[in-house]
């Protein structure tokens, strides 16, 4: 070996090399309906970059690798992109399910996961960006808009995980601290077909909650609101109230069906800020008028944004100088401006209530006026949360 090359850092060099990232989002499988929307809004931010002359010159590459909808796929694929593809930095992931497939991957390698999706919070690792919503930033108003408008007894209705138990968990604590009761909870497996809703909605018709909340996650959630539908609820008395049903998800089911829910969100397609005016138009153009943008896109977007931003400053991959840097950097997103919180590494983001029109999109019925800090173990909750 030349003595003198070893020692040259990796970041003083001069080079056109592309700088290498890995991607892991399923196309294919029951969470491709709003996985594949995922990567779309991470590789538009690539060639983005890429058309801008790349990161100092250098252009952003990508190994894409699709995982299925299959948990332990995202693991494998996040170690073969570690130990065979030189990868250290990874986009990707929907599920808490497949985040917690790829923790110990990143965390044994030292790569940096860039995590784009709400979840349930009560995580922190050094190898991880959260850049999704946590309870405090959607289920705290969603709760409250709810028990103002609809009454206080709550129905659950989730797939069979950690991302519905847990956000249930937290939902049960802020419904029960503001004196409502929780009148049902059902779990179904990730892959429920339609007919294994019906007895849940047949169930709910007895009970007569005031709202449903759904943790119901990839095509399952068709299935829901088209029983739902199907049995003839009406959502003006009782709507299915949700944290994971995007335009994607609406588009899906049905724009009658899905019409008069909400869903709490940190963007929505119809964000009136000039930011997401041309972002829904580069998304029209390049993937077609009836394809909506959603909130997992939208942070699949701006994550990489902030990461191009980021390595600009440490012109080196390493894991721990990424991470440092990129606490407390800020992006006007098309949400409007966000920032890492440089306390948890989870993001500072918007508090949006969406209720679902005919068009497909969601009519803001709330909004908060700035970011709203990212406190994913509800520390600032404490009174409430004091059964936990
Ligand atoms: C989720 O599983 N974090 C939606």
């Amino acid at each position: 070996m030349q003595g003198n090359a070893a020692r040259i850092p990796v970041n003083d060099r001069q080079t056109s090399e592309p700088w290498r990232v890995g991607i892991l989002f399923s196309r294919t499988g029951f969470m491709s309906v709003i996985e594949e929307t995922q990567l779309r809004g991470t590789l538009i931010a690539i060639d983005e970059i890429n058309d801008d002359g790349g990161i100092n010159g250098r252009p952003v590459e990508t190994v894409i690798y699709d995982p299925g909808s299959d948990v332990r796929s995202y693991g494998q694929y996040a170690k073969r992109l570690m130990v065979e593809d030189g990868v250290s930095t990874i986009f990707g992931c929907y599920t808490s399910s497949s985040r917690k497939a790829v923790l110990p991957v990143v965390e044994r390698l030292d790569g940096l996961l860039w995590y784009p999706t709400l979840y349930e919070g009560f995580e922190f690792s050094p190898n991880v960006i959260y850049s999704g919503a946590t309870p405090n930033q959607n289920s705290v108003q969603l709760c409250k808009m709810l028990m103002e408008r609809f009454g206080s007894r709550f129905y659950f209705v989730g797939s069979e995980y950690i991302y519905p138990r847990e956000s249930n968990r937290v939902m049960r604590e802020l419904v029960r601290s503001s004196g409502g009761t929780v009148v049902g909870e059902r779990y179904l497996r990730l892959e429920a077909d339609r007919s294994e809703f019906t007895p849940i909605i047949r169930d709910i018709k007895r009970v007569q909650p005031d709202v449903i909340f759904s943790t119901v996650v990839g095509e399952s959630t068709t299935f829901l609101y088209q029983a739902y539908h199907d049995l003839g609820l009406n959502p003006k008395s009782v709507p299915i109230a949700s944290l994971t049903t995007t335009e994607a998800e609406i588009r899906a089911m049905g724009f009658d069906v899905g019409e008069g829910h909400y869903t709490a969100a940190s963007y929505f397609q119809n964000v009136e800020t000039e930011k997401n005016g041309n972002f829904v138009d580069r998304y029209h153009q390049r993937y077609g008028d009836d394809e909506p943008t959603n909130m997992c896109l939208e942070a699949s977007y701006f994550q990489v944004k902030l990461f191009a931003r980021t390595l600009e400053e440490t012109n080196s991959l390493e894991t721990k100088l990424l991470r440092n840097s990129v606490m407390g950097a800020e992006f006007d997103a098309p949400q409007g401006c966000v920032s890492i919180n440089p306390l948890w590494g989870h993001a500072d983001v918007w508090t949006r209530i969406g209720k679902a029109n005919r068009q497909g999109q969601f009519d803001i019925v709330f909004q908060s006026p700035a970011a709203v800090k990212a406190d994913p173990y509800l520390v600032g909750y404490g009174r409430c949360m004091e059964n936990f």
